[in-house]
């Protein structure tokens, strides 16, 4: 039987399931459909799960060193099996809230795989989705009058370098490991590679992390890559950069993993109970039907305007298969645009330069705009301001005053290009940085808003002071 639908959503993770409940709320008639659990990548293989672990491994940390504190505990045991139950309670906690807004939306859910229909007997464009039920009942189609493809991204792995669960995995395997290892080799020092490193430093695993690139997080400005090498070090993090992985030595036996890589010009070898993969992740545009539209792909990924339409202008596609910054908040913020579109609304494209990332890690990273690099690249006359956590009052009561806020400004108009974050809370300071772009606000009146005291926010008042060489605590 045919179901007719205003939208149809192919894929249920943040970007799919937001731009559900925002058709809802604009009266269109709207389904989706998902091959696994709403919530997708981010919610159960992703930000979630993954930042949970990460706050327990901060816990670990903080209580190792509570004397510093004045508090005397017993030894800090990890109970890594605790560790994952607490997690697993905060997905579920989270997995129940989103199925709570699809039924308030009266959204339907087919639990299946959706694939697009070339013209058929159902219409005579491209676009029905056929949808394969996963428990095994008879194929349902829908005939949407617009699609949205948001299949997201999957890990991938090197060539020659198989996933095995065992002695090589990638982020989804390590999510679910349910004893730590003793060590870990880590290839890929971007966003996953950093996080994973951290959490597991924190936990007690040592670490080596392999990176092809001249400097860890490759998109991020060089100061801030800098300062988060020196602070992985601290952690007794081993951190080779330039370092060609070569597949072919991999050995597997016993309990160890040893792998060589060229660095420095010499051959290194490198062992370690598991090796974790975490060099990009590959879009979901495969197997969905595309080839029964004129959608076109770059490098795997789906070509689409700034409204989100593919060369189908009634076919659209959000998210990590559409690339680009590959983030849930991009995602969900895209899936919005896209059916305000198909609304008839005529919304304000996104600014991808407004966009904040967060890297999650012990020091954590956050940044929007252009670093200083791109923007001299760009041609533009450029100033900083530059301010360290450790003149900062509530950073010191932390007991956390590690890293800095960078402002990157432009020198002729005084706006505000980029502002770079490492250290405590960033992830949650960026929001004022994405503010101030949004509102096309110079570093004046960043240090004209008054950041109470004492609070970590002060270090963006006196980061914008710093741009004009009027910083006060330094
Ligand atoms: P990534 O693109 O951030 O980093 C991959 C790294 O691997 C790069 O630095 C690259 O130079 C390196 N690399 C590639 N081939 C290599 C080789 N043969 N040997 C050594 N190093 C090699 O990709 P990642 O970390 O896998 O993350 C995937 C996506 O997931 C990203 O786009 C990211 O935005 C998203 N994500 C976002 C998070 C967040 O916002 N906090 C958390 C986790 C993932």
């Amino acid at each position: 039987m045919a179901h007719e639908y205003d939208v149809v959503i192919i894929g249920g993770g943040t970007g799919g399931y937001v731009a559900a409940i925002r058709a809802s709320q604009l009266g269109l008639k709207t389904a989706i459909v998902e091959k696994e659990a709403l919530g997708g990548t981010c919610l159960h293989k992703g930000c979630i799960p993954s930042k949970a672990l990460l706050r327990s491994a901060e816990v670990f940390r903080t209580v190792k060193r509570s004397e510093e504190f004045g508090i005397e505990a017993e030894k800090a045991i990890l109970n890594f099996n605790k560790v994952q139950q607490r997690k697993a309670g905060v997905v579920d906690r989270l997995y129940k809230g989103v199925q709570q807004l699809i039924k308030k939306g009266k959204i339907d859910v087919y639990d299946g795989f959706g694939r697009i229909l070339g013209p058929s007997i159902f219409s005579p464009l491209p676009g029905t989705v056929s949808v394969e039920m996963s428990d095994g009942s008879e194929n349902e189609m829908l005939v949407p009058k617009n699609v949205i493809i948001a299949t997201g991204s999957r890990t991938k792995s090197l060539p020659g370098l198989d996933i095995d669960d065992t002695y090589i995995i990638t982020s989804d395997e390590a999510l679910e490991m349910e004893r730590l290892p003793s060590s870990m080799i880590i290839i890929g020092g971007g966003v996953i590679g950093i996080e994973w490193a951290s959490m597991l430093a924190d936990f007690g695993v040592e670490v080596t992390i392999l990176e092809y690139a001249e400097q860890l997080l490759a998109a991020e400005d060089q100061e801030i890559a800098k300062e988060l090498e020196r602070l992985l070090k601290k952690k007794n993090i081993n951190v080779v950069t330039k370092a060609k992985v070569q597949p072919e030595t991999c050995l597997k036996g016993d309990g160890m993993v040893k792998i060589s890589a060229v660095a420095d010009g010499q051959i290194k070898e490198f062992a370690a109970e598991k090796i974790l993969v975490a060099v990009g992740r590959d879009p979901n545009s495969n197997n969905i039907g595309l080839q029964n539209t004129d959608i076109e792909l770059d490098n795997g990924f789906i070509k689409v305007n700034e409204y989100y339409q593919t060369k189908e202008s009634h076919i659209y596609a959000i998210g990590d298969v559409i690339g680009g910054l590959q983030l849930a908040h991009a995602a969900s913020h895209e899936g919005v645009k896209a059916v305000e579109h198909i609304a008839g609304q005529d919304p304000s494209p996104i600014t991808y330069d407004h966009v904040p990332k967060c890297i999650y890690s012990t020091p954590e990273i956050a940044s929007v705009g252009l670093t200083e690099y791109q923007a001299k690249e760009k041609g533009f006359k450029v100033k900083t301001g530059k301010f360290p956590f450790q003149a900062i009052g509530k950073a010191l009561i932390f007991g956390d005053d590690d890293g800095f806020v960078k402002i990157v400004s432009d020198a002729d108009t005084n706006d505000i290009l980029g502002v770079h974050m490492i250290g405590p809370n960033v992830t949650d300071l960026i929001s004022e940085a994405g503010l101030a772009r949004v509102l096309d606000a110079t570093p004046w009146e960043i240090s004209h808003t008054v950041h109470p005291h004492p609070s970590l926010g002060e270090v963006m008042g006196e980061a914008a002071l710093a741009v004009d060489g009027r910083a006060i605590h330094i």
